[in-house]
């Protein structure tokens, strides 16, 4: 939209506009310390002392070659979703075949009790397998790789001990707990054949999947409910495992939980409505980064913008309307500032729709027009910020180009928000302007390949391959990997 289009907006309205433009503009300086504080902790992480970025090693120690084999279950415990597949890694090079299931995360066991969440899951994947294997009672145990992406301290790739719930998730009794045994305890009661071979991070998962197809990938960044990112370490660098005397230059897979940078507020531009959401939140003063970015918050930052703009500033907008849909806390997901952002009419028809359909309210002209900056600039911030974290690794590995896989609906899914990422990383890492539009940039994100159903598929083959080359570095329980290897 063209600035242009404001000349009809009156005056207080125009600067109501301005004070939300001044308060989510993060400039390309701003992004730059950003960037730079950021570089910081993610050496603090991977500290004996640590940091507030937890930098979990994963026991992921190599990249995949392509040539993986095998036939193994995967469960994605999501944000939304709970999905849970069947893969087979071919012979064919970089090659898999996959059958899977989605089932619906009841929204009731997101903050209920632990048992009731185990046994739902624990009853999907039966289903699952009854569906496509037939009798339980007569099968082997199946390897599985469950994929739970939540932060977790893993000292062994089998072994998840939660370290706090995030994505509005909360459920008494498991933070602090390894998650495997109640999980397994649920199988067992249902007679489940599965073995698990590994719990692993959506973000580790979409790394080695992207990898499998593309060796350029380094990077692996989860864009969607939550955000996060996993990277290749070395583990020379890694203070905090230095007690283990792994050999320096063995890679290991760091699942960054970088939604919790900055929890400290140091750094990050945060807005009284950044402030007002966190407050609000299960976890107040965690996941600082992720609550800016992700998904699960952007459409309740706008949410408390709009009612902020009712209540209490002289504007009133929607003076005389009915309010009290959009009063209820996250009742706006992020797909309804797409939809807006996506609206094609110079008049914002369908933003007005959506409005009246969705919340009962009729908004005039003018106030469609900052509606739309609103979601202009809370999707552009998001994408922005979300460079940071990309620039910070990259720097901190010294890699100049390269691949950056990434998945989840903001990123699939949020207009504009790779072009703005793109864009913000250029500024970040000083790249020269393009000599032809059709260039690549030197680190470039792209879709990643299926992570929590590939990836968790591969890092089970290539934990059961090490453990065969008798690297049992980081296995809990090897008999677990013993008639299989
Ligand atoms: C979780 C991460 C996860 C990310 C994306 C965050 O809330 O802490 O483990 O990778 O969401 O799903």
């Amino acid at each position: 939209m063209s600035s242009g289009s404001f000349v009809e907006v009156p005056k207080d309205l125009l600067n109501e506009i301005e004070r939300l433009e001044e308060l989510f503009t993060v400039d390309t300086a701003k992004l730059k310390q950003i960037t730079d504080h950021f570089v910081n902790e993610l050496e603090k992480g991977l500290s004996k002392e640590g940091g507030s970025i937890p930098m979990n090693p994963t026991w992921v120690m190599s990249f995949p070659t392509g040539y993986e084999t095998g036939t193994f279950l995967a469960l994605d415990m999501g944000g939304t979703n709970l999905r849970v597949c069947q893969i087979t890694l071919t012979e064919q090079k970089s090659e898999f075949d996959i059958i899977q299931s989605k089932y619906r995360m009841p929204e009731e066991l997101k903050t209920g009790v632990a048992e009731d969440l185990w046994e739902y899951i624990a009853e999907c994947l039966l289903q699952f397998i009854q569906t496509h294997h037939g009798d339980v009672t007569k099968l082997d145990k199946i390897p599985l790789g469950f994929t739970f992406s939540y932060p977790a301290t893993q000292n062994y790739i089998d072994e998840g001990i939660l370290q706090r719930w995030t994505k509005g998730f909360d459920i008494d009794g498991v933070e602090g707990q390894n998650v495997v045994p109640m999980f397994e305890k649920a199988l067992e009661e249902r007679g489940v054949p599965i073995k698990l071979t590994a719990l692993i991070n959506d973000t580790t998962g979409t790394l080695i999947a992207s990898a499998y197809t593309d060796t350029k990938m380094k990077i692996g960044c989860i864009f969607g409910t939550g955000c996060n990112a996993a990277y290749m370490e070395d583990c020379g660098s890694i203070p905090k495992l230095a007690h283990l005397n792994l050999p320096p230059d063995t890679p290991m897979a760091i699942n960054c939980e970088w939604g919790a940078f900055d929890n400290e507020q140091k750094v990050l531009p945060r807005t009284p409505y950044d402030v007002a959401i966190d407050n609000d939140s299960p976890r107040p003063g965690q996941q600082a980064f992720e609550k800016m970015i992700a998904g699960l918050y952007l459409g309740e930052i706008f949410r408390l913008i709009m009612v902020d703009l009712h209540d209490n500033h002289e504007v009133n907008i929607f003076a005389g309307q009915d309010i009290g849909k959009l009063r209820r806390p996250y009742s706006l997901d992020s797909s309804f500032l797409s939809a807006i952002e996506d609206d094609p009419f110079e008049n914002l028809s369908e933003t007005r729709e959506l409005f009246q359909n969705q919340l009962g309210i009729d908004p005039n002209r003018s106030e469609l027009e900052l509606i739309r900056r609103a979601a202009e600039l809370i999707g552009t911030r998001a994408a922005r910020l979300s460079a940071c974290g990309v620039a910070a690794i990259s720097k901190k590995k010294g890699y100049k180009e390269c691949h950056v896989g990434a998945d989840g609906s903001v990123f699939n899914k949020y207009p504009h928000f790779k072009k703005r990422g793109a864009a913000a990383l250029r500024e970040i890492l000083d790249w020269p302007a393009k000599a032809n539009a059709s260039d690549d940039d030197p680190i470039e994100i792209l879709a990643a390949e299926d992570g929590s159903g590939v990836g968790a598929a591969l890092i089970a083959a290539l934990t059961l391959e090490r453990v065969k080359k008798g690297n049992m570095h980081g296995i809990l329980h090897p008999e677990n990997f013993k008639d299989t290897v």
